[in-house]
């Protein structure tokens, strides 16, 4: 018998719930814009340093060509461990450091690790959209903490107030994407005594931990929660620090019956990160550090021309402390910062990522990137500013 072909049934509600992201549709559009200046990208301006090249070479020669194990290589686990002693003082074991494709997938993994289809995750307001997505896809209700729009940080009062039976994770991300807040100790400290109370686990995304601005040291929450680790998974990655968006390689540290877990999801996903990738991430961590703090440096000299700037023109922007971000206020426009942002990338030719796509705190700002040159920056901030002033004069 022949059966008869079924018509295609299009994608699942689940991915067409997924919500997409407000940058990628204003990056696209820049795309199709000549030589525009482009403000909204968030990736690291700088290649990727030659020593970490050399490293992968020399790993796909030494026959890192296989299958690793799904926690990645226990050389890696190693070195990041040390890295924590290294840069907060604090003592993990490799066995709870689990390697991933990305920052991106320590986050997914977390997820399924910490909750259940139809538990919910309180997410800071605004925030990277990528949480929001993976909870359309993981079926999670999302909850949001709204971040005060003078600075950026949670009022516990305010967090305390989103809490309900089905809240189970509790998301932080210090330094902020895409406000560039840090979180001071204490806010870190009563946020951990909120989840203690309620009995929430608390996943720390820190992917931007070593560019921070402020003279007082940065918390790891590692170190925040040295005495209640069970609740607590801390995610990095080596996309920011060492310019290695392209490598994908990030990793999460667990309590160490999570770490167990989320090596075994991996299996169902990417089985491990890759194998060279890996060894190049172990090449960064192994090699000078010099570059990240000349990184870091050239991001903090970007900020401070960019404040400069802005107080000449008059234009409101949010002092991040950390990260490669900075908010801009565009409230006088009274126009949705999505309709800014394309109006901007249409009369003056400036991408910048609009607001809204944070979450609702988010309207009434866009975020520029300080992945891009002090003249495009220059130049940028002007035209923001006369598109700013020309749409409020339209009033
Ligand atoms: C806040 C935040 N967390 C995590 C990531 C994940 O980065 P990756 O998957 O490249 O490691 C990003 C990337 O932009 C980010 O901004």
């Amino acid at each position: 018998m022949h059966r008869r072909a079924t018509p295609g049934r299009g994608p699942s509600r689940r991915a067409e719930g997924m919500p997409w992201s407000g940058v990628r549709e204003i990056l696209d559009l820049a795309l199709q814009c000549p030589n525009p200046i482009r403000l909204e990208v968030g990736e690291p301006s700088f290649p990727t340093p030659a020593h970490i090249v050399e490293g992968a070479m020399k790993a796909a020669q030494d026959g890192y060509t296989k299958y690793t194990a799904n926690a990645g290589l226990f050389s890696l686990r190693t070195a990041i461990a040390k890295r924590y002693h290294r840069l907060y003082g604090v003592q993990i074991e490799p066995e709870q450091v689990v390697a991933t494709a990305g920052g991106i997938a320590a986050i997914a993994t977390s997820l399924i690790a910490m909750t259940d289809p139809g538990d919910s995750i309180l997410l800071p307001d605004p925030c990277w959209p990528n949480y929001e997505m993976l909870c359309a896809l993981l079926g999670l209700g999302v909850q949001r903490y709204p971040l005060q729009p003078n600075a950026f940080v949670p009022d516990i009062a305010q967090v305390e107030a989103q809490i309900d039976d089905h809240t189970r994770v509790l998301v932080i991300n210090s330094p902020a994407n895409p406000t560039g807040a840090v979180f001071g100790e204490e806010i870190l400290r009563e946020l951990l005594l909120l989840a203690q109370q309620y009995n929430l686990f608390i996943l720390a995304d820190e992917v931007y931990d070593e560019l921070v601005f402020t003279s007082t040291p940065y918390r790891s929450f590692l170190q925040v929660a040295a005495h209640d680790p069970h609740r607590v998974i801390v995610v990095n990655s080596f996309s920011k620090t060492y310019a290695m968006t392209g490598w994908r390689v990030g990793y999460a540290i667990c309590p160490e019956g999570l770490s167990v877990t989320l090596a075994r999801l991996q299996e169902a996903f990417t089985s491990s990160p890759c194998a060279i990738a890996q060894k190049a991430a172990e090449t960064a961590l192994e090699g000078s550090q010099e570059i990240v703090t000349e990184m870091r440096e050239t991001y903090r000299r970007r900020r401070d021309m960019c404040l400069i700037e802005a107080e000449k023109l008059g234009l409101r922007v949010i002092k991040p402390e950390g990260t490669f971000y900075m908010m801009v206020d565009i409230r006088e426009s009274a126009q949705p910062s999505r309709d800014f942002a394309k109006g901007l990338l249409m009369s003056e030719s400036v991408a910048v990522a609009p607001g809204d796509t944070f979450g609702p705190q988010g309207e009434g700002f866009i975020r520029i990137s300080l992945a891009s040159t002090e003249e495009d920056l220059r130049r940028g901030l002007q035209r923001i500013h006369r598109y700013l002033r020309k749409s409020s004069e339209q009033m």
